[in-house]
C-alpha cells in the first residue's frame, strides 16, 4: 500500500520523506492557500522533494479550460498529477489529458458511480473523500470497498486514493479493504507510528539498561 501526504507544506513533506515512507503528495486549493509561496513555485518545490506523484488541482470549470490549465500544471514537473473535480466537464477534460499521457487524479468522489465514470474516462487515480462522508453520517469505508471491488471486477488500472483521512484507523481499514493508496494529513501520519506501550517499553528498557551498566 502506498502512503501519500495530504499537505502543501514543504517542511512536513521533507520530514515524512526522511522517514522513508513517502510515496506521493496530494494538494488542493485549501491546503495551498495556507502556504506563503505562490501556487506554482510551491508545487515545483514539492516535486523536487518527492519523486512520486504530486497532485496539483485545476480550478477551471469548462472542459477546454481545464485541459489548458492541466497542460500547464503538467509542465511544472514530470511527476505532477493533474487533479480535477468529478463533473461532466471534468470527465471530458480527463479523456483529453489521458490521451496526451497526462495523469489525472479525479477528486471530490462521493459515490461508486462517479468513480466508475472517472476510471472509464481514463483517470489514473480517483480520490473518494471518506472523512467528509463519515461527517455526514454515511459510511466512507463502505464506499472504498465498493470502488475497490468494481475496479477489481473489470481490471481497471485506476488507483484508489483514500482521501479525507481523519485518524489512523482510516489508514488501517483502507489497507484491509485493499485500497492502493491513502493520502494522510501530517498529524495523522505522526499518530501512525505512535503507541503508548511502545513509549513505556522504551522507558523501561532504558531504566533497566542503566542498572546493568553500573
Ligand atoms: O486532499 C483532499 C482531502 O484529503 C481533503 O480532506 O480533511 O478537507 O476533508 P478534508
Amino acid at each position: 500500500m502506498k502512503l501519500f501526504l495530504d499537505s502543501a507544506n514543504l517542511e512536513e513533506i521533507r520530514e515524512v520523506a526522511s522517514w522513508g515512507v513517502l510515496d506521493g503528495v496530494t494538494t488542493n486549493p485549501s491546503l495551498c492557500s495556507k502556504e506563503n509561496a505562490t501556487f506554482e513555485d510551491n508545487i515545483r518545490a514539492i516535486c523536487a522533494v518527492c519523486a512520486g506523484p504530486v497532485s496539483a488541482e485545476c480550478v477551471s470549470l469548462r472542459a477546454d479550460e481545464i485541459v489548458v490549465e492541466g497542460r500547464g500544471l503538467a509542465r511544472i514537473a514530470p511527476n505532477v498529477a493533474v487533479k480535477i473535480p468529478i463533473c461532466l466537464e471534468g470527465l471530458k477534460a480527463t479523456k483529453t489529458l489521458h490521451a496526451e499521457g497526462v495523469p489525472v487524479n479525479m477528486t471530490l468522489i462521493f459515490s461508486a458511480s462517479q468513480a466508475l465514470l472517472a476510471a472509464k474516462a481514463g483517470a489514473r487515480f480517483v480520490s473518494p473523500f471518506i472523512g467528509r462522508l463519515d461527517d455526514a453520517s454515511e459510511d466512507g469505508m463502505a464506499l472504498i470497498e465498493e470502488i475497490v471491488q468494481i475496479f477489481e471486477n473489470y481490471r481497471f488500472e485506476t488507483e484508489v486514493i483514500v482521501a479525507s483521512v481523519r485518524h489512523p484507523r482510516h489508514v488501517v481499514e483502507a489497507a484491509l479493504v485493499g485500497a492502493d493508496i491513502a493520502t494522510v494529513p501530517y498529524g495523522v501520519m505522526e499518530k501512525l507510528v505512535k503507541h503508548p506501550l511502545t513509549d513505556i517499553g522504551i522507558e523501561r528498557f532504558l531504566a533497566d539498561w542503566r542498572k546493568v551498566r553500573k
